[in-house]
């Protein structure tokens, strides 16, 4: 079995997790899915980022000690994984002793082989980003760009880690490795930042300024800084489990795509003398009216507001059907019950609900055999044909929308086609060709429903396993076996009912 390990950003621990949080998890668990379905062994890993400034800050604010501020709101990030059905096989915290010991490990070997150095520093330095910043960074008119914050000027003595030295070896690794990083234009941005030199990175902090962090192995005065602690999760939470490293792909936002998991992340392992991961893959915001969804801007959405209304899977499939993996989305209640209404409630729901009808009604509840093919059962199944020939490779490149788009484009065709045969005529003629048409339906639409629903598995994993329980199917364990239409269902016996996407019951007005 081909090994597979995937992973999440590590969420900041200052505040409540929310709906971008939730969609990398869900993202993330789909490929995780798809992959395990496709016969990975697959590792899953997500976590929480606990040091630096932000969560001390915070913990201030509330008057507790950080470690206790830590547990209380990682504990919330953690609550929220089974609540969105997400499979992860492990959940890293950075405060946990696996993470510290690794990061003292490394920082070590780097301090030994002289890749840290201890140099004075005097300039500008936002909190908020908790980085140092250069005279670019500057807007045209002086003044410092929002997203830092307040930004203040310090000289202090500090640890170094030398980037400069690898920036050719990063543009030749970047240039020989073109699919490293998804979507392939954010790569070229990199390429782009990279023509300017690189400065070394400032990978500690003075304890006067920062105590919540690791403490460098080679000097008690600091602390790490937080992205060189918090990159080094991908490896500590796998350091001891043999075959993992590296990582397949690293699942994160656009945000902190550059520098930190594209210049950062592949020059520490390449100075560790660690193996790259496969690929990263950085996705776009959720964003409302127009800005990107934050704990700091006040504009964040609780994902559990929405799974308690609609029901885990039905938000689990706008996030997915919505987002081109790699682009923004504004994020709209109306939008979410478009979707809701049209594509699984009046779509998919309603086919399920047919059928189950259908079979009953016209069949005594046991799925009866496809006896005849005429040109509506051909065109239906050619068209299944194309549709499953085309999801898999969409899957495979992280075009999940479309992917979805293609599975209820069939769905759809399958409604239809019980339009056009429409059994209630069928069923009021005794003529022998009407009966066995009636039985073809019957079998036809089961066979349709078995198989879109197939395609549905990673991202409705939970409404998958309830109409195949209904339809008394049980599934293999190869999942593209699934994926043949071959009548399988005969002779099965359904249950009456299956109510999937009831209406909301909610008004409208609340956001
Ligand atoms: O950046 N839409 O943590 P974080 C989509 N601790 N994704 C979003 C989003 C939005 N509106 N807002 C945030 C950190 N995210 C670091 C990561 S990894 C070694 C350290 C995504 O809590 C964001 O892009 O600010 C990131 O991938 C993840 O949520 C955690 O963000
Ligand atoms: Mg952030």
């Amino acid at each position: 079995m081909k090994s597979f390990y995937i992973t999440t950003a590590i969420d900041y621990v200052n505040g409540s997790p929310h709906l971008g949080h939730a969609y990398e998890k869900v993202l993330t668990d789909v490929i995780a899915r798809f992959r395990r379905m496709m016969g990975d062994q697959v590792h899953f890993l997500t976590g929480v980022d606990e040091h630096g400034q932000k969560v001390q800050q915070s913990a201030k604010k509330k008057g507790i000690p950080p470690q206790q501020f830590a547990d209380e709101v990682s504990e919330e990030f953690r609550a929220l994984l089974p609540k969105l059905n997400i499979s992860n096989d492990d959940f890293i915290r950075t405060t946990e002793e696996r993470h510290k010991r690794v990061v003292r490990g490394v920082l070590q070997q780097l301090f030994d082989k002289g890749e840290i150095y201890k140099a004075e520093y005097q300039g500008f330095y936002s909190t908020r980003q908790e980085q140092f910043l250069q005279e670019k960074d500057r807007l045209p008119d002086g003044s410092w760009p929002e997203i830092f914050g307040e930004v203040t000027e310090i000289t202090e003595s500090n640890y170094f880690f030398k980037l400069q030295q690898y920036q050719a070896w990063l543009v030749e690794f970047l240039t020989t490795h073109e699919d490293f990083i998804f979507p392939r234009y954010r790569q070229k941005q990199v390429l782009e930042f990279l023509k300017e030199p690189l400065n070394d990175l400032c990978i500690s902090r003075p304890r006067e300024r920062l105590e919540w962090g690791i403490t460098l192995p080679f000097d008690d005065g600091y602390v790490t800084y937080v992205w060189f602690d918090a990159l080094l999760n991908y490896y500590s939470a796998v350091a001891d489990k043999p075959g993992l490293w590296p990582a397949t792909y690293h699942v994160i936002g656009k945000d902190i795509l550059l520098p930190p998991h594209s210049v950062y992340w592949p020059i520490m392992l390449h100075a560790a003398g660690l193996p790259l991961p496969g690929g990263i893959i950085a996705h776009g915001w959720w964003m409302q009216s127009g800005s990107k969804m934050s704990k700091s801007t006040g504009n964040a959405l609780n994902p559990l507001d929405l799974v308690t209304e609609f029901g885990v899977d039905a938000f689990r499939y706008f996030l997915i059907r919505e987002m081109n993996v790699g682009q923004d989305s504004d994020f709209t209640r109306e939008q979410f019950l478009v979707r809701y209404n049209s594509e699984l409630a009046n779509n998919f729901g309603n086919l399920v609900n047919r059928t189950l009808n259908m079979a009953n009604r016209f069949a005594g509840g046991v799925i009866p055999a496809a006896e005849v093919a005429e040109d509506a059962e051909k065109e239906l199944r050619a068209l299944w044909e194309t549709t499953r020939a085309e999801v898999i490779p969409l899957c495979e490149g992280f075009q999940f929308h479309t992917a979805l788009e293609k599975t209820m484009f069939f769905i759809t065709a399958t409604n239809a086609y019980i339009e056009k045969r429409a059994p209630w005529k069928l069923g009021k003629s005794a003529e022998a060709h009407d009966q066995a048409l009636l039985r073809t339906s019957v079998a036809t639409m089961s066979e349709a429903l078995r198989l879109g629903t197939a395609l549905l598995t990673a991202v409705m994993p939970g409404t998958v396993g309830k109409i195949n329980a209904v339809l008394g199917y049980t599934p293999g364990t190869v999942w593209q076996n699934e994926l043949a239409w071959d009548g399988r269902l005969t002779g099965l016996k359904v249950a009456e009912a299956l109510v999937l996407f009831p209406r909301p019951e909610k008004p409208a007005a609340k956001k």
